[in-house]
């Protein structure tokens, strides 16, 4: 049994940032699902929005997020994000981060729904450059332990201890070296766990992607919103052999133009900001154009722009695409959307702080209201960069105050479980849930299509719950437990959603309401009892 002041599940950008943003003497520890660079931070490529430019402003950087989040930001959020652009830039500067420089200045590249070049960015893998230098900063910090290859189950809960003043205080943890579930005891606990966009069939997101903060979150008791936005990025490499490899949206933002096989352009005819229109206008209007023609995939062109300038700007698109024999300086790269950012998670105030006390949702894990119906692009890393240093902030001070001593916790109980015989299940269940969610749930809904995604759903869970309960944990079972329950989630956040806006587009209600509301899902424990508060 281990106890430290703050537990971070989640080692990408955001449980990063805030880790380094606490004070030096508070004892953290972070998981990592397995090595750190397997959150999505390492695969972002296009780069971080912020005011940075003398011509560009706050109101238009917080004016292209409302657009793009078709009116539902939450404008404080909104607010609170943008305004700290430039300090959080700073500091990763100061972190060492090596952001790509043109002659006395930082490079800037454009991106869809922004009005102004406002893209901080090192080449096309920001995220690796950013999660490289963060890391390093972690390993040499002596407060901080770094525990790889450790999953967080659930959260342990005064309430689930039969104990009153209900806040989080720790968490059952698979140690994936040993096989044992072990206890990690915190004040302070932290999910800093990435999207889910596991829960579809074709993601640009790497494996662990799984949505198991919100689903613990879930569990724990905690209100989740707006899970219905699930944004499809328009491009990523249609190859046998590419794993959903993105084609960043910076090469639209250089000059790409998307054609169908005949060469014909096709965005001028859906939206004036043709290529550069926000993400779910391109990514729906590429869906329409393949269903319309029967195409496997659609182009993006940038083979016009000179050589040279496309391998100093994409030397890491172009190297990969040329692995697969596609030379993007001279043809056209085939591309289709695939599942690429979680919008919706769990609800948080501007510090991040959950409806339960004691823990914080960070990063894509997190519902704060910024990205409303459809994210901007690389706002996110900017939001796990703000995040995490309001969060460090909150927590600094929380643990100022006296809080009541951590409580025994009972050891994991495994007397009932035997080893699975059957783990085939868990990968034919895998595959039907992230199949159904692509077919039912994807890109243009109806009702009926996610009413037989519901159908779909409650049978695996039943399934899952019964094998949950009898065989011993596993990663893989964790995280098909933890799918399971966020597509339910987003399939229920789908039905109520009665209009089509932002990434919930419906055939059965085509128009935007004139409502704004948010889904905001609260479990059935919700609220707890006083007592318990
Ligand atoms: P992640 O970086 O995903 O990290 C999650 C961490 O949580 C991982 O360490 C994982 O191991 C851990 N974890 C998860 N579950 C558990 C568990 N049960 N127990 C223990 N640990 C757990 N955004 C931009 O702003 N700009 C971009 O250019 C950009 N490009 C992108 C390109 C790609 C290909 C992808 C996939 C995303 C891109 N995004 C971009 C989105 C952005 O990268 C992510 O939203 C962001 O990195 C999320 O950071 P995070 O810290 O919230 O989570
Ligand atoms: C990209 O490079 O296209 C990804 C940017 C993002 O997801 O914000």
């Amino acid at each position: 049994m281990r106890e430290v002041d703050v537990l971070i599940i989640g080692s990408g950008a955001a449980g990063l940032t805030l880790a380094l943003n606490l004070p030096p003497r508070t004892r953290i520890c972070i998981l990592s699902k397995s090595t750190p660079d397997n959150g999505s931070t390492w695969y972002a490529q296009g780069g971080i929005a912020a005011v940075l430019d003398n011509e560009d402003s706050i109101e238009s950087h917080i004016d292209d997020t409302l657009v793009a989040g078709s009116a539902l930001s939450k404008p404080d959020a909104v607010e609170h994000t943008v305004a700290g652009g430039r300090e959080g830039i700073d500091w990763l500067i100061e972190q060492g981060v090596p952001f790509t420089r043109e002659e006395d200045h930082y490079h800037l590249t454009q991106e869809g729904g922004h009005s102004h070049r406002r893209i901080i960015h090192a080449n096309d893998a920001t995220g690796e450059a950013v999660g490289e230098t963060l890391i390093q900063r972690v390993q040499a910090a002596a407060n901080i332990e770094l525990c790889e290859h450790h999953i967080a189950i659930d959260l342990i809960t005064r309430s689930k201890l039969r104990l009153g003043n209900n806040r989080c205080v720790g968490a059952y943890v698979l140690n994936a070296h040993t096989g044992h579930v072990e206890v990690i005891k915190a004040q302070q606990v932290v999910l800093a766990t990435g999207g889910a966009s596991k829960t579809y069939l074709y993601t640009s997101n790497p494996d662990g992607a799984t949505g198991d903060g919100i689903a613990m979150a879930w569990r724990a008791g905690c209100r989740v919103a707006n899970l219905e936005f699930n944004q499809f990025h328009p491009t990523c490499l249609f190859h046998p052999k590419a794993k959903s490899f993105l084609i960043s949206e910076a090469v639209r933002g250089e000059g790409g133009i998307l054609r169908l096989p005949d060469g014909t352009r096709f965005m001028p005819n859906f939206d004036e900001r043709a290529e550069l229109a926000p993400r779910d206008i391109v990514a729906r209007t590429i869906d329409h154009e393949m269903k319309r023609l029967g195409l496997e995939y659609v182009y993006l062109d940038i083979s016009h722009r000179p050589a040279e300038f496309i391998k100093a700007h994409f030397p890491t698109i172009y190297e990969r695409c040329l692995s697969y024999g596609i030379d993007m300086t001279r043809e056209p790269i085939p591309v289709v959307p695939a599942a690429h950012y979680t919008c919706g998670g769990v609800m948080t105030d501007l510090a991040g702080r959950t409806d339960l006390p004691g823990l914080y949702a960070i990063g894509e894990t997190a519902y704060t209201g910024l990205h409303g119906a459809n994210r901007l692009a690389s706002n996110s890393l900017l939001e796990c960069v703000v995040y995490g240093r309001s969060a460090a902030l909150a927590i600094a001070d929380a643990l100022q105050e006296t809080l009541p001593p951590l409580p025994q916790v009972p050891a994991w109980d495994e007397s009932q479980v035997t080893d699975s015989d059957e783990d085939v299940i868990i990968a034919h269940n895998w595959e039907e849930l992230r199949r159904f969610m692509w077919d039912y749930v994807g890109i243009v809904r109806t009702n009926k299509r996610l009413q037989r995604a519901q159908h779909r759903v409650d049978l695996l869970q039943q399934e899952i719950t019964e094998y949950y309960s009898n065989y011993k944990v596993s990663r893989d079972l964790i995280e098909l437990r933890n799918l399971a329950t966020v597509a339910e989630l987003i399939i229920r956040s789908a039905l109520l959603r009665k209009e089509s806006r932002g990434l919930h587009y419906t055939l059965d209600y085509p128009e935007t309401g004139p409502e704004l509301q948010d889904t905001i899902l609260a479990p059935i424990n919700y609220p707890w009892p006083e007592a318990s508060r």
